[in-house]
């Protein structure tokens, strides 16, 4: 039995607002997460078998160069697996100069016939008509065009990007710290010419709106978490964050925050999937170990009978655990009937210590079981590895190992 949160009428605007914005979007053109730190805390072995929620994309195509058996790419959101399935279209029939310019720097002039002619027959019939309509983002020029100017999370990129356009100082300050090389004189730069610019009302104002949150993903049980963990709320939590990854993380090889910085990535500064040697080695045979699924995790799991060994989990049970907590109930009844032997599960949450898990009873053996005497966290590597997550905005990032 688990307790449904009491919703007041703001909260229930909220989620309305959430899910009609996010029912007919593309939310993620780029994933929010670090997959350097996933590969460290699941440590890929050749015969696993993966679970991954697919967002963008770019982890699942991550964890291929890294060798497991197979991938499931799990989506519920069917415009996240239809840019997926363009990526591996791409790989699978582009050069590599073509493919970078689609998903580095997110344009190229000549889309329209690389789609019509190599890309579409491989595509399925949603994602089809899904780049029927969207493929002209590919084309677009001006400042604020492409694709990682599109999509929800692009459009606050979009946003941004204006705002710094009307700031000459923080414009300035910005493209220095994008060209720092030495973590002391990053820092440096970070607090003399951006911080001052950059942490002002209107910012801290549009972070405080709950329209901001839900454009970036953020649905108002995070935003509240959020809120209740810090002392300056969303506004804090984020200027914290940012305060981190400038003053202690190489923004030369940070692709995450550069990517919404520049409109683009960079040969230097980009994923995994997008360097040379890796995209000949996905051509090659990697991308074919991927599977994609457009359904929720429990019916995925619950319609297959393969035993999985790895969980990518993202933040996805911070949205189920308000409005939807018996289903994170049967997510994770299906996660341990499904989980092989020495099987891994990594998430993140907005909560440090994310208290649902603690109210999960699971029914196994006709008992109803606490989830946590079922699986054992691994907290000491989870904040070793937290402290170099290049996106550091996740509060809580968690290992657990799954009985078999
Ligand atoms: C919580 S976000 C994670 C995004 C991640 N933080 C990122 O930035 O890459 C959610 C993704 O999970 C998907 N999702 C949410 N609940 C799901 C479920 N129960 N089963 C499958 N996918 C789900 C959403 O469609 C979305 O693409």
């Amino acid at each position: 039995m688990v307790v449904k949160a009491r919703l007041s009428i703001s909260d229930r605007f909220d989620q309305r607002l959430f899910d009609a914005i996010y029912s007919r979007s593309l939310v993620y053109n780029a994933c929010w997460e670090d997959p350097a730190v996933d590969r460290q805390a699941l440590n890929f072995q050749p015969d696993d078998r993966v679970l991954v929620i697919t967002s963008a994309g770019c982890n699942a195509l991550d964890y291929a160069l890294a060798g497991p058996a197979r991938i499931h790419a799990v989506d519920a959101n069917p415009r996240q697996t239809a840019l997926i399935e363009l990526k591996i279209a791409g790989i699978r029939q582009l050069a590599f100069d073509d493919f970078f310019a689609l998903f580095g720097t997110g344009r190229h002039p000549g889309f329209a016939y690389l789609y019509r002619d190599r890309l579409r027959g491989e595509l399925t019939p949603f994602a089809r008509a899904y780049w029927d309509r969207h493929g002209a983002w590919f084309a677009e020029r001006g400042r604020h065009g492409g694709l990682y100017y599109r999509g929800l999370s692009g459009r606050v990129a979009r946003g941004f990007g204006a705002y710094v356009a009307l700031r000459p100082k923080l414009r300035d300050g910005i493209e220095a710290l994008l060209e720092c090389r030495d973590l002391a004189q990053q820092r440096a730069v970070y607090e003399a010419s951006v911080a001052p610019q950059l942490w002002t009302r209107p910012v801290d104002w549009a972070l405080s709106r709950q329209l901001t949150m839900s454009l970036l993903g953020v649905p108002h049980p995070q935003r509240k978490e959020v809120q209740r963990q810090h002392e300056g709320g969303v506004a804090g939590f984020v200027r914290e964050a940012i305060g981190y990854v400038a003053s202690w993380l190489p923004i030369w090889t940070n692709y995450f925050w550069t990517l919404y910085l520049r409109g683009h990535y960079t040969a230097a500064n980009c994923p995994e999937y997008l360097r040379p040697t890796n995209f000949a080695a996905l051509k090659a045979g990697l991308v074919d170990r991927i599977s994609l699924h457009t359904t929720t995790v429990t019916r995925f799991l619950q319609s297959t009978d393969e035993r999985i060994t790895k969980f990518v989990l993202l933040d996805h049970m911070d949205w189920m655990s308000t409005y939807r907590p018996q289903a994170l109930v049967e997510e994770w009844e299906a996660i341990l009937a499904r989980a092989g032997a020495g099987a891994r599960a990594i998430f993140r949450s907005a909560h440090a210590e994310p208290a649902y898990l603690r109210s999960i009873r699971v029914r196994e053996g006709g008992h109803a079981i606490p989830l946590m005497d079922r699986i054992r966290f691994h907290s000491d590597l989870a904040d070793r590895l937290q402290r170099h997550d290049r996106v550091h905005t996740y509060a809580g990032f968690h290992i657990a190992d799954l009985p078999a």
